[in-house]
């Protein structure tokens, strides 16, 4: 398997006469896939997680001789890759994938080209030094000064549009704002930007593109042109200092550390930064539009709910985002997902393929504007070198959508072929055809829409704001002071899937609570719950139980599910307690289903008290055991579990007393036997008048970041600008869970077990702190 050296120049087979391992029956062990893969093909240049399905699925790491590299496929194994710049060097991420041919060289010689190392390309210890020195323009409350500029801009692009009802939106705005933007953050005086462009994409051709040999020397033409650009813009910037913006920083940085920011830095930064700071954003904001207008009822949900906005546009950038690969090179012979890759060998992440993997993302091919953990993604990269200008390129996308959904709701994507420009890195369609009727527009009736905005804090999507629309289908009593309410989709739409233990958060006017979901898990237009109404409680039940009413309308977040069933077992004992009896009746159901052996144990004041007690003895007859206050009968824990077995789970729920009995009556109990959900943190939320602070030192990201007293960790890591999934932001879920490397935990979640605890090797930063002043986390 010798590569084509004619195609790519680049070197020659790893494998070839090496002895490796056999994979085919001629002997070579380059799969006949691998060997057939090639980035440049329709397939990957259309969709290409699409394109490595089978490598995720059954190789995902290969070696690519076409191309010369090493194809990574898997989302684990792309954040290992991230996570360790020294073992995997960025050093190649600017070399030009396809080689130049001798006339592109003598081209790009006559212009005295000399790209170098950018902020994307170099190893430590040059690289953190130099990106410290240029942070600060990318703190939250920097960037929040831009966001009128980008407002501005969309509106006016809106307006030169909107009584058109036909536009090609990437024409029209999506690349233009973007680098309009990107030039106003750089200080960089904007001049002929049709020009500017066709360097981009020059320049981009050059890097991770494959241009024909004639075509080799057009592409050279132009990058040798922007070079050239590049450092007469520089030299006027030079000259007069006092002007604003991050090429400004960088300037004056170079001018008192020049050893840190070089004066080919400088130059290399300003041609880099300049396709980097806007083709990144207008293809996935072409990649956004198209994927949102083409699920019409997507669409329709943003249009009605534009607090979706942040969480739509950050699921779009993991389900189709504009940076599909990137790249690294191993400074040494290294493992990865079970392959040997030698020292030398040239690494291509396919961050999009990672992005679909379901090991890390639940349907991923599905585009889910309410999955939890969207901001996983790839597509900013990970680590030290995650992209800087992630938080703006989020902005722009916002703006973008919050206008066209509040200005343009009619919107429609038209009947197109899409095409790409070729490369292997960056995607997003060339033209995207939108049409509308401009009778229908909004302002037309109320002209106040044109400037009803709506603005989103700069950062990562806040889980609190993902909610669903739904109404109140039914409204019956289920017990003595416990409501069963059945909520739909008020469009009529089928309810999001769900699974025993699942909940839902209720958004009812300043109230936000938990309910398990209690129905059948199998209703397509049905989510149920129950409600007791607790007077000792905040006042959220008695609202519920006096003014809900079958029509009325309400939000929602989930359903989601940190009380997951373990299937794998042979025997369960299910332990309800009161109103604790929601989550356990979907797990009876779904034991009962499976075959499985399983008690259910049911206490409560009274029959009359219990709710479902009927459904219970109907469908669960047998194997239910009610305890009632008043008939003198009690659960009996001690006895429940004086046996402990390897073979038994054990799921409740109920008031705190019975979750912390059981907690203590089965310390005998093998790890991991009892699972319980609790749905109050006490002990979680911060008290800053009895807190201290304290500094965490971040492993990946190379960064030392200092939470106050006042401020829970996930808050410190998110204004730093670290990107940290979280859910309940209390303590009960687990998904803000961080590892920690160093340091002694003061834990205050209700997810860790006391020996995952005792292990001191994991924490939830939305509530758990250190106990000292610092502790070391691989973020
Ligand atoms: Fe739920 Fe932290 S966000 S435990």
């Amino acid at each position: 398997t010798r590569r084509n050296e004619t195609d790519t120049g680049a070197g020659v087979c790893p494998f070839h006469g090496a002895g490796a391992p056999s994979m085919a029956p001629n002997g070579c062990p380059v799969s006949p896939r691998a060997a057939a893969f090639d980035p440049f093909d329709r397939p990957y240049q259309l969709d290409p997680a699409e394109a490595l399905r089978w490598s995720r699925e059954q190789e995902p790491v290969f070696y690519s001789p076409r191309l010369g590299y090493w194809v990574v496929s898997r989302y684990d194994d792309i954040k290992a890759i991230f996570r360790d710049n020294l073992t995997f060097s960025p050093s190649i991420a600017l070399e030009k994938i396809t080689p130049a041919s001798d006339e592109a060289l003598a081209v790009l010689e006559r212009y005295d080209y000399g790209m170098n190392r950018t902020l994307v390309n170099e190893d430590e210890p040059a690289h953190m030094a130099r990106r410290r020195e240029l942070l600060d323009a990318f703190t939250p409350e920097a960037l929040e000064a831009h966001a009128p500029m980008v407002r501005r801009l969309v509106r006016e692009k809106l307006d030169a549009i909107i009584d058109r009802g036909r536009a090609d939106l990437v024409a029209e705005m999506f690349w233009e704002v973007p680098l309009t933007v990107a030039l106003h953050f750089l200080g960089v005086p904007e001049e002929d930007m049709e020009q500017l462009r066709r360097f981009s994409v020059a320049h981009t051709l050059n890097t991770w593109g494959r241009p024909s040999p004639e075509q080799q020397v057009e592409v050279a033409e132009g990058v040798g042109k922007f070079w050239q650009y590049s450092g007469e813009v520089l030299r006027k910037m030079q000259a007069r200092p006092e002007g604003h913006g991050w090429m400004y920083d960088m300037i004056e940085k170079n001018r008192h550390k020049p050893d840190i920011v070089t004066d080919n830095y400088l130059h290399s930064m300003m041609m880099a930064i300049i396709v980097a700071a806007h083709e990144t954003t207008a293809l996935a904001t072409a990649n956004a539009f198209r994927q949102l207008l083409s699920r019409p009822a997507v669409w329709a949900d943003l249009c009605d709910n534009p607090a979706l906005i942040p969480a739509a546009a950050e699921e779009c950038l993991r389900h189709s985002g504009s940076v599909v690969a990137w790249r690294r090179i191993a400074t040494r012979e290294v493992e990865v997902g079970g392959v040997t890759i030698p020292e030398g060998g040239r690494i291509l992440m396919v961050t999009a393929s990672g992005n679909h993997d379901p090991a890390h993302f639940e349907n991923p091919d599905e585009l889910d504007i309410y999955r939890d953990n969207a901001v996983d993604h790839l597509t900013f990269g990970y680590g030290s070198h995650q992209c800087m200008g992630k938080n703006l390129g989020r902005m722009e996308m916002r703006i973008f959508l919050e206008e066209f959904t509040r200005r343009l709701p009619h919107l429609e994507l038209e009947e197109q072929e899409f095409t790409f420009l070729p490369n292997t890195s960056f995607r997003g369609p060339e033209a995207l055809w939108v049409r509308w009727d401009p009778v229908q527009n909004p302002e037309r009736r109320d002209p106040a829409v044109r400037s009803a905005q709506r603005d989103f804090p700069v950062g990562a999507p806040s889980r609190q704001d993902i909610a669903r629309e739904m109404v109140v289908a039914k409204v019956q009593t289920a017990a003595k002071g416990v409501l069963q309410i059945a909520l739909e989709d008020p469009h009529g739409r089928r309810v999001p899937a769900w699974s025993p233990g699942s909940h839902v958060d209720l958004i009812v006017g300043d109230y936000v609570r938990k309910y398990s979901l209690c129905g059948e898990v199998d209703d397509p237009y049905w989510l149920q719950i129950a409600v007791l109404r607790e007077e000792a409680g905040r006042g959220g039940s008695a609202w519920i139980h006096e003014h809900l009413k079958p029509g009325m309308p309400l939000r929602l977040r989930g359903p989601k599910n940190h009380f997951r069933l373990d299937e794998s077992a042979g025997r369960y004992v299910l332990i309800a307690g009161g109103i604790g009896i929601t989550p356990i009746i979907a797990m009876a159901d779904r034991l009962k289903r499976l075959g499985k052996s399983y008690e259910l144990h049911y206490a409560g004041r009274s029959r009359a008290s219990m709710a479902f007690v009927e459904r219970l003895e109907r469908d669960h007859g047998e194997t239910l055991r009610l305890y009632r206050k008043d008939r003198g009968e009690r659960l009996d824990l001690a006895a429940l579990l004086a046996e402990p077995s390897e073979n038994t789970l054990l799921y409740a729920c109920g008031p705190e007393r019975l979750l912390a009995a059981l907690e203590a009556g089965t310390h005998h109990w093998p790890e991991g036997s009892l699972h319980v959900e609790h749905f109050t943190a006490e002990g979680a939320l911060l008290d800053p008048e009895h807190e201290h602070a304290f500094e965490v030192e971040l492993t990946d990201s190379e960064l030392v970041v200092e939470v106050a007293a006042d401020r829970t960790l996930l808050q410190a890591l998110r204004a730093a600008g670290v990107d940290v999934p979280s859910d309940c932001e209390e303590g009960l879920c687990g998904s803000c869970q961080v590892e920690v490397v160093e340091g002694e935990i003061d834990h205050r979640d209700k997810v860790l077990t006391a020996a995952e605890r005792a292990g001191q090797d994991r924490l939830m930063s939305c509530c758990s702190r250190a106990k000292g002043k610092r502790l070391k986390l691989a973020l």
